[in-house]
């Protein structure tokens, strides 16, 4: 027992299926110096009174306050760190224009490596305060802002997993922001890699480069070829956007003469650790294709309700055996909160299921068998992130990292509609992903180490 190096105890909730929360009320969770969950203990254990008896009191037992919860930290599975500086803003065009107005230029600006230093500390400050423990990031073109972000998650102490941006193409690209060629491309991508698995050596909760093709139509055929054979060689993962809008979708249709998924897959892109954000027109054959590989979606439903043209059937996609996670897409998606991603899933869905044109009839306006429900979208910020990126993150279970936000319900800045001392758990789950802000997230954990503290 003396190998524990911190002992919990409190109410937790964690994901069993997808469509379940399982309630651990009153438990006891060890963490090993790695920072593992070595053991879950129920009150009815034999073990429960032992450890109990002979921890209490020490420094490495940490007993949850009257109205703190334990949750496990949220993955948000796509997100844009240089985006955060327009997070809020440039929210008035469609997909295409809003790259060319507003965010290559932005972007562009990273190559000065203390304006990058001064956005992404912040950013990172920002999620892990809003509970976020692990985050797949898009970079910028920018090799050393890229290694930057990386160093940035490795120091504050989240587990990041950074891509250098590729998009070589001329035609797609402007002069001011795009890859010199592709050879450099793949040269810097290589380098990119190397350097983090190297930082990731010194890093206890592990950081992550990962392959990064912007979207199909910013990469030439080669490099899209080349980057899919830097992921084989590195075992890297591998991230990109996928059949997110009619005009990108129709874009990669019109190049390839087939679907975004099946051309990612020619290139080698689509394997059991490849994220592709947004997937909303993905047909039938591209969500086998997606299945069968263990290609996840990276599920960004606030972005989505700005630049997709319509709402994914994500409850269809799962259903067929996808996995499917969270993101906040910023800035498409103008906030850093994967709580405010959660409320968003289950409303789209909802419009989706209900339909939005009321001059139709009832019965013709929406799609059946849409909804997700709170418990989903729960699921797909936590344990399906981890899923997504076959990494044992997002349940509170033995095996898992010990990644929790402690929620406090009683937060006198923002106090939590809870008026029943009894009042049933499941409830109390609703209320806090209904109306959880950083405020009431009292502390952050990341592989049984301390991150926040308010
Ligand atoms: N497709 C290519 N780049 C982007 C981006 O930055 N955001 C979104 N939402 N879609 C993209
Ligand atoms: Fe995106």
């Amino acid at each position: 027992m003396d190998n524990y190096s911190q002992i919990f105890h409190g109410t937790a909730f964690t994901s069993g299926e997808e469509k379940e929360v399982i309630i651990l009320k009153d438990h006891l969770f060890c963490v090993d110096e790695k920072g593992m969950i070595q053991n879950v203990v129920a009150p009815e254990d034999d073990l429960y009174d032992t450890i109990i008896q002979e921890q209490e009191g020490k420094e490495r037992f940490h007993r949850l306050k009257k109205g703190q919860y334990i949750l496990p930290g949220f993955v948000d599975l796509h997100i844009h760190a240089p985006q955060w500086a327009q997070s809020g803003t440039a929210l008035d065009l469609p997909l295409n224009d809003w790259l060319h107005t507003y965010t290559f230029p932005l972007e562009s600006r990273f190559s000065d490596i203390n304006f990058a230093e001064e956005v992404y500390s912040d950013l990172v400050a920002t999620l892990l305060a809003n509970g976020t423990t692990t985050a797949l990031y898009f970079a910028t073109i920018h090799k050393e802002a890229s290694f930057l972000l990386a160093e940035i998650c490795a120091k504050k102490g989240q587990r990041g997993l950074v891509g250098k941006v590729v998009a070589d193409d001329p035609e797609q690209n402007p002069a001011y922001y795009r890859d010199p060629d592709t050879k450099t491309a793949l040269a810097e991508t290589e380098e990119f890699i190397v350097a983090v698995k190297e930082l990731a050596k010194a890093t206890k909760q592990g950081v992550y480069p990962v392959v990064t093709p912007r979207f199909i139509p910013s990469c030439s055929d080669e490099a899209l070829q080349g980057l899919g054979e830097l992921a084989a060689k590195y075992d890297t993962h591998i991230q990109s956007h996928c059949s997110e809008s009619d005009w990108e979708h129709s874009y990669v249709k019109e190049r390839f003469h087939k679907n975004d998924a099946f051309a990612l897959h020619g290139f080698g892109l689509l394997q059991e650790k490849s994220v592709m954000a947004h997937c909303n027109f993905l047909e039938d054959d591209d969500v086998d294709l997606f299945a069968k590989t263990g290609t996840a979606i990276g599920h960004c439903p606030l972005s989505n309700a700005y630049f997709a043209n319509g709402v994914i059937p994500i409850s269809r996609f799962s259903k067929n055996g996808v996995e499917i996670g969270l993101g906040t897409d910023i800035s498409a998606g103008a906030t850093p909160s994967l709580y405010d991603n959660a409320k968003q899933a289950v409303i789209s869905s909802r419009m989706l299921e209900d339909g939005v044109d009321t001059t139709l009839p009832p019965d013709k306006r929406g799609v059946a068998d849409s909804r997700l429900t709170m418990n989903e979208a729960f699921y797909y910020a936590t344990a399906g992130g981890g899923e997504s990126l076959s990494l044992p993150v997002g349940r509170l279970e033995k095996d898992y990292a010990w990644d929790v936000q402690i929620v406090d319900t009683k937060a006198k800045e923002n106090k939590l509609p809870i008026f029943d001392a009894n009042e049933d758990l499941y409830d109390i789950f609703q209320k806090i992903m209904y109306h959880v802000k950083p405020v009431n997230i009292a502390e952050v954990w990341v592989q049984g180490e301390k991150v926040v503290s308010r």
